[in-house]
């Protein structure tokens, strides 16, 4: 059942307070992982020299600063104070902003991006409009591949699917549905974007598992809350099932595992009504 106006309110407003005490985790650890994906949203937006671009959700900073780095002139925008703080203090010109309400006039920006923001809306459909608005090219964003593709963040489905704590992460949209080529046309399609290009890009990530089990419990809103709201003996015997499945399937040298990462990046111009 689709979750009613209010549950998708409960979840926004959960999802703020989530980020406001994970963003130095977050920037920590899981940032290792959403650099990979950073060059492709970059590419598939058209961002070069000289592209006046907007980093939505940037978080501390990733996107936006390889963006600086191919020389485009680049804004951001978070929702958490937290993030904002990190992206400054990574040198990036960054206000506080929703995604479903951008301070910007129509058409501001050549590229407008969004790195892992899409599964965090509690209504994307509305959030990727407002992208579109401000967009006068190209809007990118990047969403995880399935868990099966996508083992760096999947494997962890497992081991939460085990639990019975859904109480702990209010319901909120199927983020599930954009993995795939119908899902995320739909989406592009229902916020008024045409000419949509979707592409796939895979990565790895090499990591001491149990590090990585413990960051992604610190510095993601969903898969964290599950894991906080463990008893302490059973959040321990999931570390260990964890660590074995991921020894078991991706190990590399010196007790280090090396993780296939994939995310489907897409992007449209927006259909003008003028
Ligand atoms: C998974 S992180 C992605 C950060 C960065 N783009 C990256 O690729 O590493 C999601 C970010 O979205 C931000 N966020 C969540 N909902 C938002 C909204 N409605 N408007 C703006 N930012 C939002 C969070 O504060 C967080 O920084």
């Amino acid at each position: 059942m689709a979750p009613t106006d209010e549950q998708l309110d409960a979840f926004a407003a959960w999802e703020r307070a989530s980020w406001e005490t994970r963003a130095t985790s977050y920037a920590q650890s899981i940032t290792e992982l959403t650099r990979g994906a950073a060059d492709a949203l970059l590419d598939a937006a058209g961002v070069t020299a000289g592209t006046a671009m907007l980093d939505v959700a940037t978080g501390p900073g990733v996107v936006a600063l390889a963006a600086g780095s191919r020389g485009a002139s680049v804004i951001a925008v978070d929702q958490s104070q937290a993030m904002v703080t990190l992206a400054r203090s990574a040198g990036i010109d960054t206000c506080r902003a929703g995604a479903e309400r951008l301070p910007f006039e129509t058409g501001a920006f050549d590229a407008v991006v969004a790195g892992f923001l899409v599964n965090h809306l509690p209504r994307p459909v509305e959030g990727l409009a407002e992208l579109a608005r401000v967009c006068r090219a190209r809007v990118a964003v990047s969403v995880w591949e399935t868990p099966a593709e996508n083992p760096a963040l999947g494997l962890f489905g497992s081991v939460v699917r085990s639990l019975d704590f859904a109480d702990c992460v209010p319901p909120g949209p199927d983020s599930s549905l954009y993995a795939d080529d119908a899902g995320i046309t739909s989406l592009f399609a229902a916020a008024g974007l045409v000419d949509v290009r979707i592409d796939r890009v895979r990565w790895t990530l090499t990591v001491a598992p149990a590090m990585w089990f413990d960051a992604v419990a610190a510095g993601t809103p969903r898969t964290g809350a599950v894991l906080a709201a463990a008893p302490a003996e059973q959040r321990a015997a999931l570390l260990r099932s964890y660590v074995e499945a991921a020894r078991a399937s991706y190990r590399s040298a010196d007790g280090m595992v090396t993780l296939p990462a994939a995310a489907v990046v897409a992007s449209g111009v927006r259909c003008r009504s003028w």
